[in-house]
């Protein structure tokens, strides 16, 4: 594989095109919008002056992954030599649908499509086309250039072939890959979200403050953050509708979303994207925002 394609320059778009124009590949970033593919570079463009500042990469690294990287509006030129596409558009089911009943129709006929969805079933993305042996998870986490994971998630009709070939693929880009089933929250995210969920059932129920159960977790489990301010990282919004993507496909309420979190999120208390969630992050602080509601009893 030599020429990757990734869909949506956010967040994640544009770590996943920086890492692979970072190990060599000729990477065509696409965006709808225009002013978000200015952006995805100029992400791009400060964080390898992180790592260039930080020694991991050298002045020369640095240039030739930006040679490397072109941008479009335009998803039919886009991937047009395509070996791989990447989607990381944002998290809409009917929105992916779109897009890979799209792709199927204007790819290669040997194009491997993979989505780096954190929780859409890859078996009913892969249903929109007419190549489901050839879509496949390929779950990068956040920030992509500095964390080690790829989760690779194999549909049910994924072949064995493709999902090598994604394994191998992820290897040459330095990270771990490790293959699991299409299972909702596959297993990166079924196991994270019921302890966020958790952590605020904790929270609700009066048990403990913000900073407390951040604190046991962080000093008690070794946990580089606490799962409240994570959660804020990840954004609340997003906690929410994983969860309840676990709670619909398992029919399970062991999955049900903590009522504090659904009143948070309709609130606009997202975390940091909205300057307020556990914490406050409006003045450039980290003050307790929801302790202050939620005291030990
Ligand atoms: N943010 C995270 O920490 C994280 C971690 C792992 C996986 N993910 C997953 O990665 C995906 C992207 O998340 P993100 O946080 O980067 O989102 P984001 O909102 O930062 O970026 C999404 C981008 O997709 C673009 N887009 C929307 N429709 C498009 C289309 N039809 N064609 C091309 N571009 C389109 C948007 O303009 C936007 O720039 C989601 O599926 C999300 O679940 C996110």
């Amino acid at each position: 594989m030599k020429n990757i394609t990734v869909i949506g320059s956010g967040t994640m778009g544009n770590g996943i095109a920086h890492t692979f124009a970072q190990f060599g590949y000729q990477v065509n970033m696409v965006d709808i919008d225009s002013k978000a593919l200015a952006n995805g570079m100029d992400n791009i463009q400060k964080n390898l002056d992180r790592q260039l500042s930080k020694g991991i990469i050298t002045e020369e690294i640095k240039a030739k992954t930006l040679s490397k990287i072109a941008v479009f509006t335009n998803t039919i030129q886009a991937v047009a030599n395509a070996d791989l596409v990447v989607e990381a558009a944002s998290e809409n089911i009917e929105l992916k649908l779109k897009i890979f009943k799209e792709l199927d129709a204007i790819c290669p006929l040997d194009t491997i499509l993979a989505s780096n969805t954190s929780s859409i079933s890859i078996t009913k993305i892969a249903s929109v086309t007419k190549r489901p042996d050839k879509v496949i998870g390929m779950h990068f986490m956040n920030p992509v250039p500095v964390m080690k994971l790829v989760e690779v998630i194999r549909g049910y009709a994924t072949s064995n072939q493709v999902t090598k070939a994604v394994m191998d693929l992820s290897k040459k880009l330095n990270k771990e890959p490790v293959e699991v089933n299409d299972y909702p929250g596959f297993v990166a995210n079924r196991i994270l979200m019921p302890m966020i969920n958790e952590a605020i059932y904790t929270l609700y129920e009066g048990v403990a403050g913000v900073t407390e159960i951040d604190t046991v977790m962080k000093l008690g489990m070794a946990h580089p953050m606490g799962p409240l301010q994570l959660a804020d990282f990840i954004g609340l919004d997003v906690c929410l509708a994983i969860l309840n993507v676990l709670y619909d496909g398992f029919g399970n309420p062991k999955y049900a979303p903590c009522p504090l979190l659904v009143n948070m999120v309709n609130a606009g208390n997202k975390g940091v994207k909205s300057g307020v969630g556990f914490y406050d992050y409006s003045k450039g602080t980290r003050d307790m925002f929801v302790a202050a509601n939620f005291k030990k009893r």
